[in-house]
């Protein structure tokens, strides 16, 4: 089976930090600038990250209140839009609770093309959220009934 090539890209301070304010002052904007050249330079077709973090940088906290109710159910089996992005944006998402408003991301760094955005859920997630997966065009695959396996996922 292929798998995944994957690449620990992380930016960090002297004293081995990867979140603080550090990020936030001015002499570390340079700095992300490298993190993303490095990136760009990798030519990786798909990069992956937390569901904090990609509410703190891309979803910025949008939360959803989904119709739960006469819903049908939807099967917990792997719903893929676009088999032929260029690139990829999987979002690590349990139990189902970024609120995207759209299927790709286009932020980031100058050279990226729009990332075609795929969720990794655990079963646990509600049809509602997968109905609204689907509306949107957003990719899904599931990791695991409760917990995420990282084997199955990549
Ligand atoms: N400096 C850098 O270059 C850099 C780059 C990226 C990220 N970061 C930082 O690195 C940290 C980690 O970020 P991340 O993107 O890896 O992950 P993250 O955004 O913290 O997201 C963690 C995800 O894992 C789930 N989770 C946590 N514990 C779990 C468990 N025991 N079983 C199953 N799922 C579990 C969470 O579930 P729920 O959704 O249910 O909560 C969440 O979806 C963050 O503080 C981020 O700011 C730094």
């Amino acid at each position: 089976m292929d798998r995944p090539y994957i690449i620990c890209h992380m930016l960090t301070s002297l004293d081995g930090k990867i979140i603080g304010d550090y990020l936030d002052e001015e002499r570390t904007a340079y700095f992300i600038d490298e993190y993303e050249n490095i990136h760009d330079r990798y030519g990786c077709k798909a990069w992956i990250c937390g569901r904090i973090t990609m509410e703190e940088n891309f979803t910025l906290g949008n939360k959803l209140e989904l119709e739960q109710s006469n819903l049908s159910s939807i099967p917990r089996t792997d719903y893929i839009v676009q088999k032929d992005a260029s690139t990829y944006a999987v979002a690590v998402d349990p139990t189902g609770k970024l609120g995207w408003t759209q299927n790709y991301i286009s932020e980031g760094s100058h050279n990226r093309t729009e990332d075609h955005i795929i969720e990794v859920l655990t079963e646990q997630v509600s049809d509602a959220y997968l109905a609204y997966l689907k509306n949107l065009g957003i990719s899904y695959i599931f990791g695991g009934k409760e917990r995420l396996n990282f084997s199955v996922v990549v």
